[in-house]
């Protein structure tokens, strides 16, 4: 039977990655695919106990303590705010839905990074958004098919400031500086999404242009998956104090309240003097495995790619150098087959044929004595589809 279903399921996109992270885990898959952490670095939960009031329902903002911790956190990141400006998420995610919901509607238009995390784009499309391309170069120079006249049009502007996904690119303090200005100057509401901050390898300004506002409404949010466990499903938000109220009705409309066993969990994890030193050891961990990964990328792909070192986050982003653009989806159900995921770049795009050939590949979550195979088997298959488009130039 056909169902008839709200006129906007024509615009949901299945997610791309949650496709082909059901295939990366498969046994024996090397998975360059997706942005998880490495499963030793996760935190033992064998001797936390949870406290069975946690059981019962709670409030919609999130627990108190854990509102506290993250607003004294958001502090020193430079907010004024307190804990009551605090909305606990269920993951990051949630965050991105709910303020898809407050602002965006059939033809509004969101100005987004191209690249730019594409379960941002898959949501913003849900609720019927119009892109306009925003690049923070475009603050100082002309970039091409960028107008910085769309972007102040734009009812929203979202943001990854500090170690993008996909590209881990991160704004210097000028940009801050500047964006933040042009952001109060000209109204623009600033949706800054910043889950990777964390995990910085060299040290670079991390500071959120949300809190250099003064005038302009804004919603800024990270997350507790890349830093301590994705599968808590938690995250925050705070945000200038008009959206507030109307965010967390959202929330009381979409869950109630984020899982309390959750948040029980993770209190007692972040409360663990031990905690500070674990995420110290992943970023050591973390930066050995990019050096390691960057090495074999010289070695399989120097004469296939250019790249830039991470500075912080999860993720490689290369660029083909093939003399016409390769569609890197049609790559990958051949790595698979070889035993590889890796993150097509196209998804990225605000306008897939926009894309120049990009792979997202993610250097924290496969084992290190791995990383040569994965990338040996992939830069084999990547090389073959350089020779045809290589060969398909030349033809008459
Ligand atoms: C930029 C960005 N925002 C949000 C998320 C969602 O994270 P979570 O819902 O796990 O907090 C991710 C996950 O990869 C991300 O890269």
């Amino acid at each position: 039977m056909t169902q008839k279903l709200a006129r906007r399921m024509d615009r949901l996109q299945a997610s791309p990655v949650r496709d082909i992270l059901a295939v990366a885990s498969q046994p024996g898959m090397i998975s360059f695919a997706g942005g998880l952490p490495a499963t030793d670095a996760l935190p033992s939960i064998d001797s936390v106990s949870i406290d069975s009031a946690s059981l019962q329902y709670g409030a919609s903002e999130g627990d108190q303590a854990l509102r506290k911790y993250v607003a004294n956190d958001l502090q020193q990141r430079g907010f004024d705010v307190d804990e009551n400006r605090v909305l606990i998420v269920s993951g990051s995610q949630q965050g991105i839905d709910l303020v898809a919901k407050l602002i965006v509607e059939q033809g509004t238009c969101v100005a987004v990074e191209s690249p730019t995390y594409l379960a941002a784009l898959q949501m913003f499309t849900l609720f019927g958004a119009q892109y306009v391309p925003f690049s923070i170069d475009a603050l100082q120079s002309e970039v091409p098919g960028v107008t910085l006249e769309d972007v102040l049009d734009s009812e929203l502007l979202y943001i990854n400031p500090t170690f993008q996904n996909p590209s881990s690119t991160v704004y210097t303090s000028t940009q801050r500086r500047t964006l933040a200005t042009l952001c109060d100057d000209e109204e623009i509401l600033l949706f800054e999404d910043d889950p990777y901050r964390e995990l910085y390898y060299e040290s670079c300004d991390r500071q959120p242009v949300c809190s250099m506002l003064r005038r302009t409404s804004w919603v800024y949010q990270s997350s507790f998956s890349k830093t301590i466990a994705p599968g808590l499903r938690l995250g925050y938000l705070t945000c200038s104090a008009n959206l507030y109220p109307h965010l967390l009705k959202l929330k009381q409309a979409a869950d109630l309240h984020s899982n309390r066993i959750s948040q029980s969990l993770l209190l007692t994890l972040v409360n663990d003097p031990l905690d500070s030193l674990r995420l110290q050891e992943a970023r050591a961990s973390y930066r050995a495995k990019r050096d390691s990964f960057n090495s074999l990328l010289h070695q399989y792909f120097d004469s296939l790619a250019t790249w830039e070192v991470p500075v912080g986050g999860l993720f490689y982003w290369l660029t083909l150098k093939t003399p016409v653009p390769i569609d890197t989806r049609l790559l990958l159900q051949d790595a698979i087959d070889a035993g590889v995921a890796f993150m097509p770049g196209e998804p990225f795009f605000i306008d897939s044929t926009q894309a120049k050939g990009h792979l997202r590949l993610n250097f924290s979550h496969a084992p290190v004595e791995l990383f040569e195979q994965g990338l040996a088997q992939l830069s084999s298959i990547i090389a073959i589809a350089c020779q045809q488009a290589a060969d398909s130039c030349q033809k008459p």
